[in-house]
């Protein structure tokens, strides 16, 4: 995908950079021209030579070169410019694309480049927890970068935590991705609940469900893939995301879904409420383990939850795209209209229990989506990431401006 894009690689001075070298090898075996531009910092962590060797073009790193007197146009930099990656992007570069600051040939490129730009930041773990770079890297999002998370492992410092940059093919999948795809959900939040949810009845037991999360996982790839930022509210499941441009909370309970929903939903412009969320929590959940040789049987009380779709319903603005799922046994396209309407949703998807390749644990769905204008799409069975290529189409087909 990435065969004659031309793609500007910016490297910052950060240890991370001498992997650079091989992500600016991976773009240049698949066909792609690559600028590298260098921070003067960065060049003390690897050699201009390397890179300009790898790439087949020399490194730009000042504004002018010395002994020709000629200008390095940033202008024309930024129009050449099919993506720019920027790996290792230290907090000092983040901050300064943040806040527009245009001191060195990079940031005054970021500043002129008129392509998608991609961020791996790379630092140490207490500065990238750092209220400041959270707070650059949120204005970053906002201006529609995307940002590659920085994996968790130790650190050069050899402090463990997350920090650490992107392994090159990783964010050489990203950008093949990208390209791969029409992006367009580009620049859009995306916030999605999966799985299930546990509701502690003592510090050994819970009631819970069936659900796998995988259809919402499967979303939050597709989303991703498309272009958005996800943040994935995950009740207990068993799965991984493979997209850095996926952000994760795990959580346990409703209660805990249903507030991380709620401060995530403030800043997304879509929710896709894909949890199978229990509808009832125990009242007298208890803080030591219930024995079995007490001659009572115990009870246990149940009291409602939050309904997190509901919830958002009730606060959502306008320009923001919610989306619900029905599981039915009976009534099925009726009970799905009336759960799209009282939960203020744009759209929901209902699938039947009574389809046996349909539903909890299995790798396909067999879906039908019913607007909040009451028409149905039916869909035949399909695995669960074919299912939400469908889901997604409907969605920037009809609701994305
Ligand atoms: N939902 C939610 N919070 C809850 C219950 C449900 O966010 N406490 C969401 C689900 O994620 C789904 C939609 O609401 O998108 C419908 O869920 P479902 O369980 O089918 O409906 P309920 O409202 O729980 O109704 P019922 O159990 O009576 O069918």
């Amino acid at each position: 995908m990435l065969k004659d894009k031309n793609i500007i690689v910016g490297i910052t001075g950060g240890i991370a950079a001498y992997k650079t070298a091989s992500l600016v090898r991976l773009f240049v075996k698949a066909g792609a021209n690559v600028q590298v531009i260098m921070t003067p910092n960065a060049r003390e962590f690897i050699t201009p030579v390397t890179l300009s060797t790898l790439s087949g073009k020399p490194v730009i790193s000042e504004f002018f070169t010395a002994n020709t007197g000629q200008w390095n146009s940033h202008v024309d930099l930024g129009l050449w410019a099919d993506a720019m990656v920027i790996a290792p992007a230290t907090a000092s570069t983040i901050a300064k694309m943040a806040n527009g600051v245009a001191d060195n040939m990079l940031v005054t490129t970021y500043l002129s480049a008129k392509a998608p730009v991609f961020v791996a930041p790379a630092m140490d773990l207490d500065m990238f927890k750092h209220p400041t770079t959270k707070r650059n890297l949120e204005l970053l999002r906002s201006y529609g970068n995307h940002i590659i998370e920085p994996a968790a492992g130790e650190l050069a410092s050899h402090l463990i935590g997350k920090g650490r940059m992107e392994e090159p093919e990783k964010i050489f999948e990203v950008l093949d991705r990208f390209f791969e795809k029409g992006q367009d959900l580009a620049g859009k939040r995306v916030m999605i609940t999966a799985g299930p949810t546990y509701e502690k009845i003592d510090p050994v037991r819970f009631i819970g469900n069936f659900s796998s999360g995988k259809m919402g996982f499967a979303l939050a790839e597709e989303c991703a893939a498309r272009g958005a930022e996800i943040t994935l509210i995950a009740g207990p499941v068993a799965l991984n995301t493979s997209s850095p441009a996926i952000h994760r909370i795990d959580v346990m309970s409703a209660q805990q879904m249903h507030d991380a929903a709620i401060s995530e939903f403030a800043t997304s412009d879509v929710a896709i409420l894909c949890a199978a969320v229990a509808d009832y929590t125990v009242e007298n959940a208890l803080d030591h383990k219930i024995k079995r040789e007490k001659d009572e049987i115990p009870v246990i009380r149940l009291k409602k939850n939050p309904d997190i779709a509901k919830a958002i319903g009730e606060i959502k603005k306008p320009g923001q795209v919610t989306i619900g799922f029905a599981l039915e046994t009976d009534n099925e396209v009726e009970n799905a209209k009336g759960k799209c309407q009282r939960k203020n949703l744009d759209f929901i998807v209902l699938n039947s229990l009574q389809n046996k390749d349909a539903g909890f644990q299995v790798d396909t769905n067999v879906i039908t989506i019913i607007t909040s204008d009451g028409k149905a799409l039916e869909y035949p069975c399909k695995p669960k990431t074919e299912v939400a290529k469908d889901i997604v189409d409907v969605l920037v087909k009809d609701y994305i401006i």
